[in-house]
């Protein structure tokens, strides 16, 4: 089978080749199997562009240095290699995933000398919340955040995650909300928590209890930009009750708003009647009017020109 036909979703970079997804191989040893000893990125692919692609590199490498993994992406031009798979694949809309490990090597904790990491990428086909699911929303289940206090690193360590994600879907909820055990708010399970509160746009600092979404940057920038106050402090479990709006921000789920926060022992909280509020609607709007830019496209026809 040729292995650069267009269409192929999907395809693989692993370590300096191109094939198949289900040709790759990874040694039993690797540390990011064995140890999670890996970062991580996803990149949102629309109109077979990838949105905000520097961005993502430029908080991969950060991540690699936090780890001490050094020189791992020399020989391997992630911002060539990823455009390629996106070609070689044809999809449109869909996400590119990023993975470095600090390689194969015996079993030990402590990090090894010399060892080559393993590095990949792959890119599939995925679909991306449309009208209905936005205007619907989307409940968060809240649990006490019991990851490690490094989250501003994007690790493969997702395990906490992995756990969290399964509760908040047994509770009937579509993402976590993690909170801090003093009763802080801090993100949601794989996004970031905005909330609406007294005429003020409130989300946790960039500090090492977060990741600093890229789309969290984004929204902050186009809140700025729309005259809504914005003020990175994190709010309590206990504010929600009088928040004007809450919403969520990712690659994967864009701006989407939620309509409920769920927790064991609580009773539920509606958020604004169960709709999603006007802020969160504009930003959702203006975070979408931005992307022909953004992925260099023509922008889109607008009904006043024609
Ligand atoms: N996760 N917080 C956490 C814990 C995340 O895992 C993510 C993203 C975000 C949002 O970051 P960004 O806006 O850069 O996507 C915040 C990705 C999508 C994932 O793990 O699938």
């Amino acid at each position: 089978m040729p292995m650069t036909e267009r269409g192929d979703s999907s395809m693989l970079y692993l370590n300096g080749a191109f094939m198949a997804l289900d040709q790759g191989r990874v040694g039993v040893e690797d540390r990011g199997f064995q140890l999670g000893d890996g970062v991580y990125e996803v990149v949102k692919v629309v109109d077979g562009r990838l949105l905000w692609m520097e961005d993502h590199l430029d908080r991969l490498a950060w991540s690699l240095g936090e780890i001490r993994l050094y020189g791992a992406l020399e020989g391997h031009p992630l911002h060539q290699i990823l455009p390629r798979l996106v070609e070689m694949s044809g999809v449109v809309s869909g996400t590119a995933y990023v993975q470095v490990t600090r390689g194969v090597a015996p079993r030990e904790f402590a990090l090894p000398n010399d060892t080559p990491p393993t590095v990949l990428a792959y890119v599939r086909r995925d679909g991306f919340p449309g009208h209905r699911e936005i205007l619907d929303g989307i409940a968060l289940h809240a649990v006490e955040d019991i990851r490690w206090a490094r989250c501003d690193i994007k690790s493969t360590n997702l395990l906490a995650a992995v756990l969290a994600k399964h509760a908040a879907r047994d509770a009937g909820a579509g993402e976590v909300l993690y909170v801090s055990p003093e009763g802080l708010v801090r993100e949601g399970g794989s996004s970031n928590a905005f909330v609406f509160l007294d005429g003020v746009l409130r989300t946790h600092p960039a500090n090492n209890r977060i990741l600093n979404g890229i789309t969290r940057q984004h929204v902050l920038e186009l809140a700025r930009g729309l005259d809504v106050r914005v003020d990175e402090t994190a709010v309590s479990f206990d504010d929600l009750a009088h928040a004007e709006e809450i919403f969520i921000a990712s690659t994967t789920r864009d701006v989407m708003p939620v309509v409920k926060v769920s927790a064991s022992g609580r009773d539920d909280l509606i958020v604004n009647g169960g709709r999603p509020g006007p802020v969160t609607l504009s930003l959702a709007d203006a975070m979408r009017a931005g992307i022909p830019a953004a992925i260099g496209a023509p922008p889109p026809v607008t009904l006043s020109r024609n």
